[in-house]
């Protein structure tokens, strides 16, 4: 058994998610402490502004970050700043230092997760990462150990709260994207700016963590294929319910040959029979295949405070178990360079909505070139819109068909006298297509 007397810990940052991990700390103080073997001590927290005022004893506080993960007297830093700069050189500082670290960084993990694990592992140090991808939701460590012998043969993931809050609230009450995130913001669910949620980055940088702990090796976050929310307008939403769909934001990776990926993040059609579509609110869930296993579902809340330090505070009574037990670190390292294939070999169905003019033929000249591309087409919807201008509106639905023949077909489409505009068109997942 360690000689150690506590786990002396230094923060570095204090938002939502580092006053959750406080706040635990101090309300489970005698069930962490046991599950360790012994105390967690605060040793110090690291901010950007010492003038906001914060609820901890003000002698904790400090706005020299360095001297945090420079303090010989500390054994883990938790990190919790988010994004590159000054995160990464902190992080890599600490581990130089000989300091197991905690973060729940998903930009930092996606981008520069193979090189600060592979420190961590010659320091036999920990660095865990479990909150960085679903907030409390137990991802990282079930994918990593308990279904590793798996192939993973799909994984799709719900890994935006913000969003799915949103297309939640979109669905329920058919109002406008803009009207719902001026809602989110004013309730604290979505960021002043919301850029990173809304433009899918957010749901990138979590699916390129979990393809690296599926897969082995992170994938070049440019060669995962991304689209955001902000285009979405309350007609698909009105067309999915006729259809059989709800629609989410998804992040989606599959093997496909030679050993490659195919990675990427749209927002997506889903069926009412796949359990993901049912995932609401600012929850979010991690559906994945493996070959034994068969179908497994992960589902919580992923953002927030308490959540977040829940799946933080986890990871650091790991790093106490592993001093305690005098080990080396638990860091398990993974690549980098696994390939991706481009969307445009992709093999999805596709929901279109065009707008025509309404006159004899135009069915025939669509239904022309969805042919010629080998689209082959499952379901239409078809209205007229207005009876006096003489336009329509039509809905198909296609079964599975390569990306490049889809959007081939939607430029022939678009060069059709009969055709008015393509209203939106999206990716469909469903097997039965
Ligand atoms: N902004 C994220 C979300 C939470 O809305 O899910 C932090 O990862």
């Amino acid at each position: 058994m360690s000689q150690q007397k506590s786990l002396r810990v230094g923060f570095l940052g204090f938002g939502t998610v580092g006053s959750g991990v406080f706040r635990m700390l101090q309300d489970n103080y005698a069930a962490v402490t046991d599950r360790i073997g012994f105390p967690v001590e605060i040793v110090k927290i690291g901010i950007r502004d010492l003038s906001k005022s914060r609820d901890v004893d003000q002698s904790l506080l400090t706005d020299d970050l360095e001297s945090i993960v420079n303090d010989p007297s500390i054994d883990v830093v938790l990190e919790l700043i988010g994004g590159i700069d000054p995160a990464e050189k902190l992080v890599e500082t600490a581990l130089l230092n000989k300091k197991s670290v905690v973060t729940a960084n998903k930009e930092l993990m996606a981008k520069q997760g193979s090189r600060l694990v592979h420190l961590a592992k010659e320091g036999q140090l920990d660095l865990h990462f479990e909150a960085a991808v679903g907030g409390g939701i137990p991802l990282i460590q079930p994918i990593k150990h308990q279904l590793s012998g798996n192939d993973v043969l799909k994984l799709i993931g719900i890994l935006n709260g913000t969003c799915n809050y949103i297309l939640t609230r979109m669905d329920l009450e058919g109002s406008d994207l803009a009207e719902v995130l001026k809602d989110a913001q004013a309730l604290g669910f979505a960021e002043a700016d919301p850029t990173n949620d809304v433009e899918g980055f957010d749901t990138l940088y979590k699916l390129a963590v979990l393809t690296a702990i599926a897969y082995g090796k992170l994938p070049d976050v440019s060669g995962i294929y991304r689209q955001g929310i902000s285009g979405l307008k309350s007609e698909e939403f009105k067309y999915a319910e006729i259809l059989g769909y709800k629609i989410k934001l998804l992040g989606i990776v599959e093997p496909v040959a030679d050993g490659k990926v195919l990675a990427r993040v749209h927002p997506t059609f889903v069926p009412l029979s796949h359990p993901i579509s049912s995932v609401n609110g600012v929850n979010n869930a991690v559906w994945l295949h493996g070959d034994f296993v068969g179908d497994i579902m992960f589902s919580g809340k992923g953002a927030g405070g308490d959540p977040t330090a829940s799946a933080v505070v986890g990871d650091l009574i790991d790093v106490g178990r592993n001093m305690a037990a005098n080990g080396p670190g638990s860091a398990i390292p993974f690549g980098v360079g696994l390939e991706t294939e481009s969307i445009n070999e992709l093999s999805s169905g596709y929901y279109l909505r065009i707008r025509v003019n309404d006159q004899p033929k135009v069915l025939g000249e669509i239904a022309m070139v969805f042919g010629e591309q080998e689209v082959s087409l499952s379901a239409m919807e078809m209205k007229v819109l207005d009876p006096l201008a003489k336009v329509g509106e039509i809905v198909f639905l296609t079964h599975k068909c390569k990306e490049k023949n889809f959007q081939q077909a939607i430029t022939e489409l678009k060069k059709l006298a009969s055709v008015r505009s393509i209203e939106a068109f999206l990716r469909v997942e469903d097997d039965r297509l």
